[in-house]
């Protein structure tokens, strides 16, 4: 966090808006004024501009049983058919809404026409398969077309999608598919990652086994991979069995504005991920409008690249709802950056002439360490916009950002926001905003926000506080599924009718915001969230171990590496003889029961752990040791000689 402050004191550099940009523009300083006269107007007008609603409405927000806001309360529209049928029937049915590039170097380009159809179909194959409004569908798939025609046709029917990252172990998706009590579960036999087949269904009838609820009734399997799989009859049916069959007739039925549109698994401080619940009116209104403004759409000429994957919240708003309700073009890429070779993602700019990049700072920091000479092997001038999202952006990989990618001149936006957020909350606007590198800037319109100290007090001059949202916004959670005691106590608690999002920020002179990172025993890895306790109790899970206590270290690329210190067992210390053997036989039990995203950089083998007086670990001084930094205050450990003893079975 110091590093940061220290960066963000230091960065100085301002970028005006170029005047051809800005005559061009989407967004202009109106929608602030706007905004600022009139928030709720403001949003109905939103709302009313960008959706096609089938009842209009007349309420706008009832924030009468705070926290739970209904946005558009009496209004009616059917998600899938704003993001699909709506454009047929305007006459943009040729418009390609996916340019699909597979890992092996397969393509396909789906219209706006083909991809309604495909839906149809699919709606047509969910409906027979029993699945109804309200009911939950888990999703679990590769980056393929498939992932995106299965999220809409959950949300035609008005059912409530759960897509769980493939990257996700069997335990994970087993406990994501217990929580929502999903009644199917839509997979692949398996994707391309790496230039190898990853195998999907088999984790699906791994985490079937452990599934303790029993609710789910069928498994829908698209054919990807190739690979080997096995079959239970009478539950399993292959996609191209079913959907390709199906019938392209469907009408679309209109559901209330507040009807779910789906749960989102995310880390919180405890080790129970929470289902965090979107609606769709209100959503779909403010993921469609960040998504025009925050990127300068222009639909007709644009052709936009997320490199999210639809397992996390960016590919929900971002490659999903936010583009396809505006009528965008876009590309979807399956596989990793790197494969083949290192210039595969500019290569992909290069051939689709992609125009709007939005990723995230990880992957700018690992293209910058291998050399600005891989992007300048392929035609980037067709770019005109770049975002970043999951992590602050460090000035330096602003900067290359903006110049190597970005050839120098064209706009760069920071955009923060959060799973629970829905979309976009703090942005520049391109065209309107001057850009500052490190910066997320300035809520977008119609977004409130403050800083706050502990007890609620907004922070003076340039001190660091809590960053709060005060007002409820068009795309806001609206609970955590199953817990709303849990929704109440993580958010609400700390400063009444604010939203407390557990990031801590500043803002400078000029009134720009800059996030300095979570607040709590959240860890940032890659852009992805994840638990020091999740990490902590699978690791407990180990038959070997004793204890262990989990930091995130700063890390150059990752942002944040995950860090584990383990004791353990008294009467495993003879069997485990090779302590390399046993860290690494601990990092491969995380990856197998979280995921391989949560696998710890590093496992220290250790003694002790430093504790308080009254048991508390400290993992402050773990985290020095982990950056390799000299150990802070130690006077408030019940025994002060165990950190030199932990640095020393460390070093
Ligand atoms: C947390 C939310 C929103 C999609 C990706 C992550 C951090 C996100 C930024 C940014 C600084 C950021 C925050 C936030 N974060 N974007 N531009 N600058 N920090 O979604 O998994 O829900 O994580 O990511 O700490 O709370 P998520």
């Amino acid at each position: 966090m110091t590093a940061q402050i220290d960066h963000a004191l230091e960065e100085i550099r301002r970028f005006r808006p170029s005047p051809e940009f800005a005559a061009q523009a989407v967004a202009d300083e109106s929608l602030y004024r706007r905004a600022a006269e009139d928030r709720l107007g403001f949003w109905a007008e939103q709302a009313r501009e960008l959706i096609q609603w089938e009842t209009p409405f007349t309420e706008v927000l009832d924030w009468t049983n705070p926290p739970f806001a209904r946005w558009f309360g009496d209004g009616r529209l059917n998600v899938a058919a704003n993001c699909l049928d709506r454009h047929v029937d305007a006459g943009y049915g040729d418009r390609v809404a996916i340019h699909w590039e597979g890992e092996p170097g397969d393509s396909r380009s789906i219209t706006y026409a083909q991809l309604t159809d495909e839906v149809k179909r699919a709606a047509n194959v969910l409906a027979g398969l029993g699945i109804g409004q309200g009911d939950r569908v888990a999703i679990y798939l590769p980056m393929i077309p498939e992932a995106v025609v299965a999220m809409l046709a959950v949300a035609r029917l008005g059912a409530i999608h759960s897509v769980v990252f493939g990257g996700f172990s069997a335990d994970s998706l087993a406990s994501r598919i217990d929580d929502a009590e999903a009644k199917l579960v839509i997979t692949a036999d398996g994707g391309y990652r790496k230039g190898k087949v990853f195998p999907l269904k088999p984790v699906v009838d791994d985490a079937l086994d452990r599934a303790t609820g029993g609710s789910v009734q069928n498994v829908l399997v698209v054919q990807r991979g190739g690979n080997e799989v096995g079959w239970t009859e009478g539950r399993d049916q292959w996609w191209h069995d079913t959907v390709a069959t199906a019938s392209a007739e469907h009408t679309a039925e209109a559901f209330d504005a507040e009807n779910p549109l789906f749960i989102l698994y995310t880390s919180g401080t405890t080790g129970k991920p929470k289902g965090i619940l979107h609606t769709s009116g209100g959503y779909l209104t403010q993921a469609a409008f960040t998504h025009k403004n925050v990127f300068d759409l222009h639909p007709e000429t644009d052709v936009y690249w997320c490199t999210a994957d639809v397992g996390w919240i960016t590919g929900h708003s971002y490659v999903v709802y936010g583009p396809l309700a505006n009528g965008a073009t876009q590309v979807l890429y399956e596989g990793t950056p790197d494969s083949p070779h290192p210039g595969r993602w500019w290569e992909i700019v290069e051939k689709y002439r992609v125009s709007i990049l939005y990723t995230a700072p990880t992957a700018i920091r690992s293209f910058m360490k291998l050399g600005r000479q891989i992007p300048h092997e392929f035609n980037l001038r067709s770019l005109r916009v770049l975002g970043s999202v999951g992590e602050p952006i460090n000035p330096e990989a602003w900067i290359w950002y903006r110049h190597v990618i970005g050839g120098g001149s064209i706009p760069v936006v920071d955009t923060w926001w959060q799973t629970e957020t829905g979309a976009i909350m703090i942005s520049a606007l391109p065209g309107v905003t001057d850009l500052k590198p490190g910066s997320a800037q300035v809520p977008v319109p119609g977004i409130s926000v403050d800083i706050l100290d502990d007890d609620g007090k907004p922070v003076g001059g340039e001190d660091g506080g809590l960053l709060v949202i005060t007002e409820p916004w068009p795309s806001m959670l609206r609970g955590i599924w199953g817990d709303p005691e849990r929704f109440k106590e993580t958010y609400w608690e700390k400063f009444g009718d604010k939203y407390f999002a557990g990031d801590g920020a500043r803002r400078d002179e000029d009134g720009d915001i800059w996030l300095l990172g979570r607040v709590d025993d959240v860890m940032n890895v890659s852009g992805h969230r994840l638990s020091t306790a999740e990490i902590e109790s699978s690791l407990v899970a180990h038959p070997w171990t004793a204890e262990a206590a989990v930091v995130g270290a700063a890390d150059e690329t990752t942002g944040q590496a995950v860090v584990a210190f383990v004791i353990l067992k008294a009467s495993q210390a003879d069997r485990v003889t090779d302590v390399a053997e046993a860290s690494e036989e601990l990092r491969r039990h995380v990856a197998t029961q979280i995921g391989a995203i949560a696998r710890p950089r590093q496992v220290f083998i250790v003694n002790e752990l430093p504790k308080t007086r009254s048991g508390k670990i400290m993992r402050r001084l773990l985290r020095d040791l982990a950056e390799g930094r000299q150990v802070g205050d130690t006077t408030t450990l019940a025994d002060t000689s165990v950190m030199t003893a932990i640095t020393e079975q460390v070093r």
